[in-house]
This record gives structure tokens, C-alpha cells and sequence, in this order.
């Protein structure tokens, strides 16, 4: 039983406004001050994104990965490579990231074609990564059913014996995808549902404007 009236929620959302002449002509520059105006705000986990794929089955599925970095070629996040969406990826490389920055009122939704980041690209933010999720990546077999937690943290145990050194190499199953985007929409909440959406989309090699209906 929920403790409230969900219909009877709501929120009327009115901190600010997005307008095609306030926009930059490249979309790269226009997420990045968006996320600058989220670290700023200091939303939680702001690089949280929801990544959306679709398996071979051609069923969509998503959860929350952490944006790991972005340049001019795309969005780098970090997984294991055979867990589902691994292997929706493999099959289909098509998906979308999406944002959602409660704070700001603002939503991006990105989408575009997925690839491995190169082995060095992986190799060297494995290396970053704290021992523990260094071990993890080794111990979990992702999206596989395990029968309790009890044999993972087994196998955490043995693992960390097994590189007790501190060097663990990056597991062959793990490492990073990039995003390469042809279509971005950034979203601000306006009152009465009468939202801002301005949309970039790939015109051969320019990117180009439109607004969308709330
Ligand atoms: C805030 C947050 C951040 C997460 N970051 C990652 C991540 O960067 N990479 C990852 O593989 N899983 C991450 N996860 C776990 C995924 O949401 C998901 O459970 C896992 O990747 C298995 O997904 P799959 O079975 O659909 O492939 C995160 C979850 C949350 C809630």
C-alpha cells in the first residue's frame, strides 16, 4: 500500500527557460554547461545516466551507468562486457543516454551508436579505479544468476588473496563503451507543463536545431 495519492503529486517546474538563441550551435558545449550547472548545483550523482538498449530478442532494456568522460567523439562509461547489456550492445549498437537532473528541472537524452573504447582507454581507467572495485570486476559475473551472495564474497575473498599485491589486472570482460551521439534533446521544465525541448540532430557533418513540443 503506498502512502499517498500518487496522481495528486506535482510539481510545477519554473527556475528557467531554454530558447534556440540561448543554445550553443554545438551540442558538446551545451551538454558540458549543463553539467557544469549540475556539479555546481551539486545535484547527486550527477554523471548518473540511464542507458537504454535493445537485445537481439529486440526487447528495450536500461539501468544507471556513470558517465566516465566525454570528448569531441562521445560519452565514455565503464562495464562488463558480457553482461547484458554487454551483449545487447554486441548485437545492437544502437542506444540512447539519458539524464535526469531533478534539481535543475532539466532532463538530455542522447542517443547514438555504441563502440569499445580502445584496450589502453580501459586499461587506464581500470587502473584508477580503488582495489575493491578493481577485485569486483573480477569476482562478479554480471547479470548471471548467482545462488547466494555468499559465493561472491567468497570469491572476493579468494581474489584479494590471489592479487593480495595490490596488482590486479583488468579482467578481459571488462572496460568501456563510448556513445558516439546523432541526436541530442535538452529539456527544461517550464510552468504548466508547457516545457522547453530543443533537439540537435547530425545534417551530414552539422548539427542542426529544432524545438519540440512539450
Ligand atoms: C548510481 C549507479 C551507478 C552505477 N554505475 C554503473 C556503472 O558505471 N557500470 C556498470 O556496469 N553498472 C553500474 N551500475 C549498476 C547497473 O545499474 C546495473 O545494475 C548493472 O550494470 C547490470 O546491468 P545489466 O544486467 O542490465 O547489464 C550503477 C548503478 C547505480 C544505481
Amino acid at each position: 500500500m503506498i502512502n499517498a495519492d500518487l496522481a495528486a503529486l506535482r510539481q510545477n517546474y519554473s527556475q528557467n527557460e531554454l530558447a534556440e538563441a540561448s543554445v550553443t550551435a554545438d551540442p558538446f558545449e551545451q551538454f558540458a554547461a549543463w553539467m557544469n550547472d549540475a556539479l555546481k548545483a551539486e545535484v547527486k550523482e550527477p554523471t548518473a545516466m540511464t542507458l537504454s538498449t535493445v537485445g537481439p530478442d529486440r526487447l528495450p532494456s536500461s539501468r544507471i551507468v556513470l558517465l566516465k568522460g566525454v570528448d569531441a567523439n562521445g560519452f565514455v562509461f565503464f562495464t562488463h562486457y558480457e553482461s547484458q547489456k554487454g551483449r545487447d550492445l554486441a548485437a545492437n549498437p544502437h542506444a540512447v543516454i539519458h539524464f535526469f537532473w531533478a534539481d535543475l528541472e532539466r532532463q538530455v537524452n542522447v542517443s547514438g551508436t555504441v563502440e569499445r573504447v580502445s584496450t589502453w582507454e580501459s586499461d587506464e581507467y581500470f587502473a584508477s579505479r580503488p582495489f575493491e572495485s578493481r577485485i569486483g570486476a573480477w569476482a562478479s559475473h554480471q547479470s548471471e544468476t548467482i545462488t547466494s551472495r555468499t559465493i561472491l564474497e567468497e570469491r572476493v575473498a579468494e581474489l584479494s588473496v590471489k592479487y593480495a599485491d595490490g596488482n590486479v589486472p583488468r579482467p578481459p570482460h571488462w572496460g568501456g563503451f563510448r556513445l558516439t551521439p546523432d541526436r541530442f534533446e535538452f529539456w527544461q521544465g517550464r510552468p504548466s507543463r508547457l516545457h522547453d525541448r530543443i533537439c540537435y540532430t547530425l545534417d551530414r557533418d552539422d548539427w542542426k536545431i529544432t524545438r519540440l513540443s512539450p
